[in-house]
């Protein structure tokens, strides 16, 4: 079998980037481990950048998103029973929307499987070989017999746990990472949400996000220990500390049956550069963000954009420059989104510091009430930089 890109993993960043090639003329074939159901109700973060929303649109994948999807103004900050609201429109012209990572996997699987388009879920023992020459292959198993795809360019969007990153030869790949002592417990709930833009609470307990996914659903995380046991979080425990952490005169976090409990690790990593021969890598596979600047799937997005570019630019004009350069231009947006979100990650959380790192903390957070400026560089790192030039 031949395909110009074989692409690893149907994530956020395999399946976009499949769209971006294919409507170049570019043919690809898309291998994933899990089954489509699992893909598609694997719960993740929620919240695209303008430039994410704007790119699913003009991949024609935009229309239910338009329809479903949150539009907001801005964040709340809350402490201390006092909230504050960044207006990133009116700071930075920009908007963020709500729509959960798994409806945007939905929609581009099912434009995907409506061009016809090779998609193979189930997929086993993938392996990647040949990364140096000009016919890298990929090895693997599907339906019982076994498979082999001779391509161009591999793309490894196989996520933080998947085969491509390993894949490249010891010593020639630098990882930088910052484990935390704290994770998330996050909870979805029938619940309408009594907030209309999400709230950031910082509090002594640790830090609480109120989110949500539609007007009926709502989507919260309290930050817990990193080795948490998930049984000690009874539901009425989670309701009784979202309100604590998140309350204010007068108001309350709305309530309802929980349907849907995990706790995950935050984690900062980088693995430089993002490419080795003729395997390129994107999203999660090549880094991770703590979820505080939800910046993880926007990266992914950021990452394909660029990887697509300079893919369509060497099959149309044999010029690699672009493809030469992708590792650069990813990485200095990846790098900006690890400074944002490790920002936000020691804004808000307990950091285990004490009384002295809490006035720091409160101190940063009046400052940024009272400066606008401050407010600005907040706002214009969560909205997105334009996806002009190579930011
Ligand atoms: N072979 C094929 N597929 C694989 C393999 C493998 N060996 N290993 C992993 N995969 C699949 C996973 O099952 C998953 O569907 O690769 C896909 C990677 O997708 P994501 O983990 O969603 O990563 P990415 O597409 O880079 O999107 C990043 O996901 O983790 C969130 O918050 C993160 O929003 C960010 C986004
Ligand atoms: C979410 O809605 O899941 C979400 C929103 C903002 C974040 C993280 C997660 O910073």
């Amino acid at each position: 079998m031949r395909a110009q890109v074989g692409i690893v993993g149907a994530g956020p960043a395999g399946l976009t980037l499949a769209l971006l090639l294919e409507r170049a003329g570019i043919d690809c074939v898309v291998l994933e481990s899990r089954t489509r159901e699992y893909v598609e109700k694997r719960v993740r973060a929620g919240l695209l950048e303008q430039n994410t929303v704007d790119l699913l649109h003009e991949l024609g994948v935009g229309e239910r998103l338009a329809r479903e999807g949150l539009e907001h103004r801005g964040i709340f900050l809350r402490h201390r029973g006092h909230t504050q609201h960044i207006d990133m429109a009116e700071l930075t012209g920009r908007h963020i929307t709500i729509y959960g990572q798994q409806e945007v996997v939905k929609d581009l699987i099912a434009a995907r499987l409506d061009l016809g388009a090779p998609l193979h879920f189930e997929v086993s023992e993938v392996a990647i070989h040949d990364l140096e020459g000009e016919r890298p292959r990929i090895t693997y198993t599907h339906a019982g017999s076994e498979h082999e795809l001779a391509c161009d360019a591999i793309a490894g969007c196989d996520g933080f746990h998947g085969v491509c990153r390993p894949s490249i030869p010891l010593g020639l790949l630098t990882e930088h990472e910052s484990v935390y002592d704290f994770g998330w417990l996050g909870i979805l709930a029938e619940a309408a949400p009594t907030t209309d833009e999400l709230i950031y609470g910082w509090h002594e307990n640790g830090f609480a996000l109120y989110s949500m996914r539609s007007p009926r659903i709502s989507r919260l995380y309290l930050q817990v220990p990193a080795d948490e046991d998930i049984e000690r979080w009874p539901d009425e425990r989670i309701w009784e500390e979202l309100q604590t952490r998140l309350a204010a005169e007068g108001w309350s976090v709305g309530e309802g049956p929980i349907f849907e409990k995990g706790i995950a690790p935050l984690r900062s990593f980088v693995a430089e550069p993002m490419q080795h021969g003729r395997l390129f890598l994107a999203g999660d596979a090549a880094h991770i963000v703590p979820p505080t600047g939800a910046k993880g799937l926007n990266l992914a997005v950021n990452d394909v954009r660029l990887l697509a570019a300079a893919l369509v630019d060497w099959f149309r004009t044999g010029s690699s420059a672009g493809l030469d350069g992708y590792s650069t231009a990813a990485l200095r947006r990846v790098w900006r989104a690890q400074d944002f979100s490790n920002y936000m990650t020691q804004l808000l959380h307990d950091l285990g510091g004490g009384e002295f790192q809490q006035g720091l903390q409160l101190a940063r957070l009046e400052y940024l009430e009272r400066s606008e400026a401050a407010a600005r560089s907040l706002a214009e790192n969560y909205v997105g930089l334009p996806a002009a030039g190579d930011f």
